[in-house]
Parts: structure tokens; C-alpha cells; sequence
């Protein structure tokens, strides 16, 4: 069985956070608590991924956001 809910790990580590991790967590919690999308996934603060070069990280299901915007995101957390 396939779960609903989408994790959503957002990188916390110093270069990432420097790119605007924080203020990118606090806009997709905001977009994803819209009736839409509200449950549809979950937000988990990871340490360092490694991928420093292309802050802010985030990594969607199986899919890895480089240099991400909340837009790639909500569009990876829409996709089924
Ligand atoms: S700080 Fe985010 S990948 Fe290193």
C-alpha cells in the first residue's frame, strides 16, 4: 500500500539555512495548509545533506529539489 502523505525533507544545515531554508519551510508549511493540500505531506528538518553547493536542498518523496523555490516544491508535493 502506497502512503497518501509525501515526506518532505527540508536541509537545516548552516549553508542551506544562509539560502533562505528557513523562510522556504515557513512558505510551504503556509501553501500546504491550504484545504487543498492540507495532510497532504510532511515536513522532517534534516542536518547537512552533503549537497552544500546547491543550497537550499530539499528532497520530495524520491525526488531531490536543487537550489529549490516553494514552487518546485508544491509542484513535486502535487504530483501523485
Ligand atoms: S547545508 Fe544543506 S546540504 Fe549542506
Amino acid at each position: 500500500m502506497k502512503h497518501k502523505r509525501k515526506l518532505v525533507f527540508i536541509c537545516n544545515g548552516s549553508d542551506c539555512k544562509k539560502s533562505g531554508a528557513k523562510k522556504l519551510y515557513k512558505e510551504l508549511k503556509g501553501a500546504t495548509d491550504e484545504p487543498s493540500l492540507r495532510g497532504s505531506c510532511k515536513f522532517i528538518k534534516t542536518k547537512c545533506m552533503d549537497m552544500c553547493k546547491t543550497a537550499p536542498n530539499i528532497i520530495v518523496g524520491d525526488h531531490f529539489c536543487k537550489k529549490t523555490s516553494v514552487e518546485k516544491v508544491l509542484t513535486e508535493i502535487k504530483k501523485s
